[in-house]
């Protein structure tokens, strides 16, 4: 899967994929992560990127053309399956959200700043908004970032042992049991004798127990339906 994020920090998202699973599923060319300058799609003499917004008030907004010019050179490469803006009044990221995105191919993630990107850009290229949560950042870097590790950690062969995306917290909406590791006793604080049965049905029958009690006191909401 393909990863183009336009960003006018391409700094800021240098280190979130040059290390750990990341890093290594762009080894494998499973995941491809291209980041691009704003900027050099600028075509004014000061490759500025902002301006006031019409009708006055506060802050600047992102103007229309050098993301145009980035989404189209980057459309003559290839096809894109979704061009996503990330934004605070997107829909909120979840585990169906991610899933759904991890069975495609190729993903543009434009990243906003100031007060925000000229609706015409929303309303002719974004097909998605997406939202990490109620709270605003000052960008859309971390989000973006956020996003694309999600999601690539979904895709066939990223994680070493598949199985394990499957049993991550929200995958079929319960939370993770709790988990333990050396020492068995620390400071009196032991290890669930349980775990150290090597009765495997038992073990799996009390962390099902153990996710379902943790996911009622902590998310309700994920049991309604
Ligand atoms: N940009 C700023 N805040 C954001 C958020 N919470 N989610 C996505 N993009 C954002």
């Amino acid at each position: 899967m393909r990863f183009d994020i336009i960003t006018v920090l391409p700094g800021l998202l240098e280190s979130p994929f040059a290390h750990s699973i990341l890093q290594r599923a762009q080894k494998k060319g499973l995941v491809e992560v291209s980041v691009h300058n704003l900027r050099d799609y600028a075509t004014n003499k000061h490759k500025s990127v902002d301006d006031y917004p019409y009708g006055g008030g506060s802050g600047m907004v992102m103007q229309i053309e050098p993301f145009a010019n980035c989404i189209e050179s980057l459309q003559e490469q290839r096809k894109y399956d979704e061009i996503i803006f990330m934004t605070p009044d997107g829909t909120t990221l979840n585990q169906s959200v991610a899933n759904e995105l991890s069975s495609v191919q190729n993903v543009i993630i434009l990243c906003g700043h100031y007060k925000g990107i000229d609706q015409r850009i929303r309303d002719l290229y974004v097909t998605r908004e997406i939202s990490i949560g109620d709270y605003v950042l000052s960008g859309g870097e971390l989000p973006a970032a956020v996003l694309v590790d999600a999601i690539s950690r979904l895709i066939p062969g990223v994680l070493s042992d598949e199985t394990s995306a499957l049993s991550d917290s929200f995958q079929g909406d319960l939370l993770d049991a709790p988990v333990y590791s050396r020492p068995a006793d620390w400071r009196g604080h032991k290890v669930p004798d349980i775990l150290l049965s090597g009765n495997q049905a038992a073990i799996d029958n009390w962390r099902y127990e153990q996710a379902l009690e943790r996911t009622k006191k902590r998310r309700p909401d994920l049991l309604e339906d």
